[in-house]
């Protein structure tokens, strides 16, 4: 595996023809990561991977200078798991110049969006510049990250990128707490803990299984039940699979989507419900 710091090693290590897969992410790498790298190797063609913790997605006083940095592991298992490239630039690399444009995408102010103003533009901003350092045949996203995946997507269709976004399973521990590099922040109780995020997004699956659509009762309860806990709910929300917003009665295609404080972890999860 080659790893690559500037743009201009990257365009000279592939060749417009390539028709790589692409794995964009922050590093320090768990098997979700992994996951993902593989669905790329699958589909046959040359494997990009990026590590970049992008500032341009975290608050104001949010984890960025914090964010575990891990490059050198990471590289290590990204090999091992049949990449070819890693594209690693520093932020100068990234944003060279002091005033950077932005994509705005829609729904920024839903969910994960109106607890954290300006990271979805973030993301979309840093993954439209990637696509088009890396240029991608296929890019591959983990469903853990819900609403991210939901607007990348969005952006590649109205965009008209030629690039195929494919989903990844969200990747779990046994007990179920979703892998995810700010676990790495927990302590050994709150890692016990953790898991009761996912408990009561499956006793919203359940519920709604047997038939029970009064989404509001239902979310209600699920946050009751993590703040008598101990938890700081960000939001514990029902919504349509395809439009993120809030579905209709008869709806069949939802997601139950989830983001709480453990103390200073935020954590996020969701489960697909049809
Ligand atoms: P990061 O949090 O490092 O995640 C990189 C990719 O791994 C994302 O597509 C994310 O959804 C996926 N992922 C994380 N945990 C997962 C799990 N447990 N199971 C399956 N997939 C998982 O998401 C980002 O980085 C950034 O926002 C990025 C897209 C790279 C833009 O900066």
């Amino acid at each position: 595996m080659r790893i690559i710091h500037t743009v201009r090693e990257l365009r000279a290590a592939l060749d417009a023809s390539t028709h790589c897969a692409f794995v964009p992410t922050m590093g320090n790498l768990h098997e979700g990561h992994i996951a993902l790298v593989r669905l790329a190797a699958d589909i046959g063609g040359p494997v990009v991977a990026s590590i970049f913790v992008n500032p341009l997605q975290f608050g104001l006083g949010e984890d960025f200078e914090r964010y575990p940095r891990t490059l050198a592991a990471d590289a290590d298992k990204l090999a091992a798991a049949k990449c070819d490239i890693l594209f690693a630039p520093d932020v100068d690399e990234m944003y060279p110049e002091p005033q950077t444009f932005q994509v705005v995408p829609p729904l920024a102010d839903e969910l994960c969006g109106a607890f954290r103003p300006g990271h979805f533009a973030g993301v979309c901003t840093v993954v439209l510049k990637l696509f088009e350092m890396v240029r991608p045949r296929y890019a591959v996203f983990g469903k853990k990250d819900y609403q991210q995946l939901f607007l990348l997507k969005a952006m590649a269709r109205q965009f008209n990128l030629p690039i195929e976004i494919i989903a990844g399973e969200t990747i779990r521990a046994d007990d179920g707490l979703a892998l995810s590099s700010r676990n790495g922040y927990l302590t050994a109780e709150e890692r016990t803990e953790a898991p009761r995020l996912n408990r009561q997004l499956r006793r919203i699956h359940d519920a709604l299984a047997s038939g029970n659509r009064q989404y509001g009762n239902l979310e209600r309860a699920a946050s009751d039940q993590l703040a008598a806990a101990g938890w700081k709910v960000d939001y514990i929300s029902i919504r349509s699979r395809t439009t993120l917003l809030a579905p209709r009665d008869d709806e069949d295609d939802l997601v139950i989507l989830g983001a709480a404080w453990l103390n200073k972890t935020r954590l996020i999860d969701n489960l697909e419900f049809s």
